[in-house]
C-alpha cells in the first residue's frame, strides 16, 4: 500500500477552499430529480445533465473532485472527450461510487445495510484503468424507535472498513460515508448520540482492518434535528453538536471530512458548513461533498433545455462558490443576492 500516494490524493480532495461534487446518483435517483422538472429519464438526458455540471467553466476553483456513477465514468461529450478527461484537464480528481445501493438488514427491517462486495476488487481495478482516484461507499443509519441498533451500527462499520481497505490496496482513496438520515422526528440530541455511536464504531473498525487514516476522507452528516421534528436548529447549534461528536470520535490523522447535504436546503447546508468552520482550529479540513445542495437550484434553472445550459451553470457555480467560502468560514448571507435558492430539497439517494 502506497500511503504517501494515498495521502497526496486525499489532501488534494480537501484542499483549502475546495470540496467535492457528488454527481453519482443512480439512474433511479436521477429519475426522481428529473421528475421534478418533467424530464424523461433517458441516457441522453442523464448525459446532458452531467455535461451541464461537469463543464461549468472555472469550477475547479471550488471543486477538487467529482464522484461519478458507473454510467458517467464511461461517457463522453458530443465532441468526443470523455467526462474523465474533461475533469483531468481541469485538474479535478475523478471519483466513483462503488456501492450498489442499500437493502434491509433482515427481511422486513427498517434498518439498512449496503450491498456491493461482489466483484468489488475487479471493479476497482477497472475504475483505476478508467482514471478514478477515489471511491465512495454509502452506509445508512436510521434513527427511530429502538434504532439505530448496535447490530446495524457494527455491520455498517465493518462493511465500510472492509471496503476502505480494498480501495487503499488498489491505490484509491476511500470516502467512507456513514449517513445518519435526516428523515424522522428525532431531536438534535438523538442525532448526536447516533452519530457518536456510528463514528466510534467506524473508526474502531477502520483501525482493526489496518486502513491508513492519512488516506481516508470521511463523508458524514452534520448533527441536526430530524426533518419531521419541527425543530429549526440554528447554525451555531448544528456546528457545536457536530464538533462535539468529531472531537470525541475522529482520529487526528484522518485526512479530512466532506459533509453530505442530506436533505438540508441548499442555503442551509452552506450556512451550517460556514458555522462549523467558524468554530476555530481543528485537526482536519471540513468541507462539502454535496449532491442536492449543489445541484437542485441549477437543475431547476436548466429544465433539460440546451438554451438554459449557461444560466444553469452560473447557478451551479454560485452554489459551489458559496460552499467554497463556507469551507473557509468566510461565507455571508448577503453574498446570495440575485440567486434563487432551492430550499425544498428532494429525497435522498438510493
Ligand atoms: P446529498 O448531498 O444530496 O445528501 O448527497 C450526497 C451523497 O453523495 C449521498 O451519498
Amino acid at each position: 500500500m502506497d500511503i504517501d500516494a494515498l495521502s497526496k490524493i486525499a489532501k488534494q480532495m480537501v484542499a483549502p477552499g475546495k470540496g467535492i461534487l457528488a454527481a453519482d446518483e443512480s439512474m433511479k435517483t436521477v429519475g426522481k430529480r428529473f421528475a421534478s422538472i418533467n424530464l424523461e429519464n433517458t441516457e441522453d438526458n442523464r448525459k446532458a445533465f452531467r455535461e451541464m455540471l461537469l463543464t461549468a467553466p472555472g469550477e475547479a476553483e471550488y471543486i477538487a473532485g467529482v464522484i461519478l456513477h458507473d454510467e458517467t465514468i464511461r461517457q463522453s461529450l458530443p465532441d468526443g472527450r470523455s467526462f474523465v478527461s474533461v475533469l483531468q484537464s481541469e485538474g479535478i480528481l475523478p471519483g466513483i461510487k462503488v456501492d450498489l445501493g442499500t437493502a434491509p438488514m433482515v427481511e422486513g427491517s427498517e434498518e439498512l445495510i449496503t450491498t456491493g462486495f461482489d466483484g468489488l476488487d475487479a471493479r476497482l481495478k477497472e475504475y483505476v484503468s478508467l482514471g478514478a482516484k477515489f471511491c465512495k461507499w454509502r452506509s445508512v443509519i436510521t434513527i427511530g424507535e429502538g434504532m439505530p441498533t448496535e447490530a446495524n451500527i457494527r455491520q455498517n462499520a465493518k462493511d465500510l472498513a472492509a471496503y476502505a481497505l480494498v480501495c487503499q490496496q488498489n491505490g484509491l482513496v476511500p470516502m467512507v460515508e456513514p449517513e445518519v438520515l435526516i428523515e424522522g422526528n428525532h431531536s438534535i440530541q438523538q442525532a448526536e448520540e447516533a452519530s457518536t455511536k456510528i463514528l466510534t464504531a467506524v473508526f474502531e473498525e477502520l483501525k482493526n482492518a489496518g486502513v491508513a487514516m492519512e488516506g481516508v476522507i470521511l463523508k458524514t452528516s452534520m448533527v441536526i434535528s430530524g426533518k419531521e421534528s419541527g425543530a429549526k436548529d440554528a447554525p451555531e447549534q448544528v456546528a457545536e453538536a457536530t464538533m462535539r461528536v468529531f472531537n470525541k470520535t475522529l482520529p487526528k490523522e484522518l485526512a479530512g471530512e466532506a459533509f453530505l447535504s442530506g436533505g438540508q436546503g441548499d442555503v442551509q447546508a452552506t450556512e451550517n458548513l460556514n458555522a462549523i468552520n467558524q468554530l476555530g482550529d481543528k485537526p482536519w479540513p471540513l468541507t462539502f461533498s454535496y449532491a442536492r445542495a449543489l445541484q437542485d437550484a441549477a437543475t431547476k434553472t436548466w429544465q433539460g433545455k440546451k438554451e438554459n445550459l449557461e444560466a444553469a451553470q452560473k447557478v451551479f457555480l454560485h452554489r459551489a462558490k458559496m460552499n467554497s467560502l463556507a469551507s473557509l468560514g468566510k461565507y455571508k448571507p448577503e453574498m446570495e443576492a440575485d440567486f434563487a435558492a432551492s430550499d425544498t430539497a428532494t429525497q435522498s439517494q438510493d
